[in-house]
């Protein structure tokens, strides 16, 4: 048997002629002698029209909403229907009866949450799921266009990268052992043979914030490039965010209205965005009237209200060492700032942290120091700088805060099909 999917029907490719298609009942009206019934599958939604003196009728009946279906029938133009085209079923076989669906019109986004395995099956979720596949792809094709050589860091590690506060313990046979923050470091390693290296792998923080933008696992996708500057690493980060917003725009259309979105607003993310140095940051929003003084970390009212100045990403780069991790590296003539660089966005905030590496083996002994880490946990880290240490940098960007921005949704929870929190692991 020969299955058409759904948006191949409503092309017009099989007008008149005969299909089978399988999905789910999406919706059911009845009237006296006729049973519509809009069915779902992966690729659209399409009415079937089932009439009384069909011999389908009695189990169009039977049909209740979400019950999987497969459905023979002649394809019919029709203006009204939604999608301009129907079937007019002469067979439907119920492959599995639904029993009452509990997922009715308005109900709380709390009540989806406790049922998200069913509303995962919603328009918007199926949508936001496709749209997150191809964000995937075009990630991909991006670093591999630039050379990257993608990589499999491990998930279980020994030592922090980003501060043991938001660090998973799990208990490692005798050991202990935490979940990754971040593949930075392993990456870095890598960077010795590969030169150029990424990765897109889960990321875990016991991250207490409820916010819009916090997940306590979430995707990571991560770079690493030897003999590079913090000035290349914009360039590298502003090329990739502009090439996946200018690709999906094209290839997502269609997806995108089904959203709401206007597919132009990513067709407007070209490089090279705006960049300011913390100080200057700090200057403007002081004008602006915030209380932040010299010294201290952004919080996402300053990031907003940056991005708000600004109408669009940017970057906010040369940070004071103390707010920053371990690892980055120095200004030679002001010791007391390092070379990192937050990529910022509209309502969001916070997209993307990268920076240049500490490369010189003094200089991270003695940033460990500084930090309060242990030289003996970071060995194999700090041999890296022993045995012929390049310049270089890399960034993380979470690929939930990116689809949240991306796709003006609500709360992170929508960008990915299980969301996990502090409150939330189930299912
Ligand atoms: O700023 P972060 O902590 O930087 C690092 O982990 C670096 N080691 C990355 C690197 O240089 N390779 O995290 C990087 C990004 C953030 O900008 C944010 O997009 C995302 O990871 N992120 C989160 N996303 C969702 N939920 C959370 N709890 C996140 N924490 C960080
Ligand atoms: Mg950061």
């Amino acid at each position: 048997m020969v299955y058409t999917a759904i948006d191949s029907i409503l092309t017009g490719r099989y007008k008149g002629k005969k299909v089978t298609m399988r999905g789910w009942v999406y919706r059911k009206r009845e009237s006296k002698d006729t049973i519509f019934l809009v069915v779902r599958d992966a690729s659209g939604v399409i009415q079937a029209v089932v009439r009384k003196n069909s011999p389908a009728w009695k189990a169009a009946e039977k049909a209740t909403i979400e019950s999987a279906v497969a459905s023979t029938g002649t394809v019919k133009e029709d203006k009204r229907a939604p999608g301009g085209y129907e079937i007019n079923v002469q067979k439907l076989e119920i492959v599995g009866l639904s029993q009452t669906f509990p997922i009715a019109k308005d109900k709380s986004e709390e009540f989806l949450r406790n049922v998200r395995h069913l509303w995962l099956r919603s328009r918007k979720m199926n949508t936001i799921m496709k749209i997150r596949s191809e964000v995937l792809k075009y990630i991909h094709e991006f670093f591999e266009r630039q050379g990257f050589i993608e990589v499999s860091p491990p998930m279980f590690i020994s030592s922090a990268v980003e501060g043991g506060a938001t660090l998973f313990g799990v208990k490692y046979f005798d050991d202990m052992m935490y979940l990754t923050q971040s593949a930075q470091l392993h990456l870095e390693v890598l960077i010795y043979s590969l030169g150029k290296v990424y990765c897109v792998a889960p990321s875990f923080r016991a991250e207490k914030s409820r916010t819009i933008r916090h997940l306590t696992e979430y995707w990571h996708v991560e770079s690493e490039e030897a003999f590079s500057t913090l000035d290349d690493l914009m360039r590298l980060e502003e090329r990739l965010l502009s090439y996946i917003c200018q690709s999906i725009a094209k290839k997502c259309r269609k997806h995108l209205e089904a959203l709401g979105l206007d597919p132009k607003e990513l067709m407007k993310i070209r490089t090279p965005f705006p960049k300011v140095r913390y100080d200057e940051a700090i200057e403007r929003l002081q004008k602006k009237g915030s209380k932040i003084q010299w010294g201290e970390d952004f919080g996402f009212n300053e990031e907003r209200m940056l991005t708000q100045e600004f109408g669009g990403p940017m970057f906010v780069y040369a940070y004071p060492k103390k707010i920053r991790a371990f690892y980055v590296k120095g200004y030679q003539d002001r010791p007391e700032m390092v070379m990192s660089a937050d990529l910022l966005v509209p309502r969001v905030g916070e997209l993307s942290t990268g920076g240049a590496r500490v490369d010189d083996k003094e200089e991270m002994l003695r940033s460990l120091q500084e930090f309060g880490l242990r030289p003996e946990d970071y060995e194999w880290y700090v041999d890296l700088r022993r045995y012929g240490s390049v310049p270089h940098t890399g960034f993380g960007m979470g690929v939930e805060r990116l689809l949240t921005w991306m796709l003006n949704l609500e709360s992170i929870f929508d960008s990915i099909p299980f969301p996990r929190t502090t409150r939330r692991s189930y299912p």
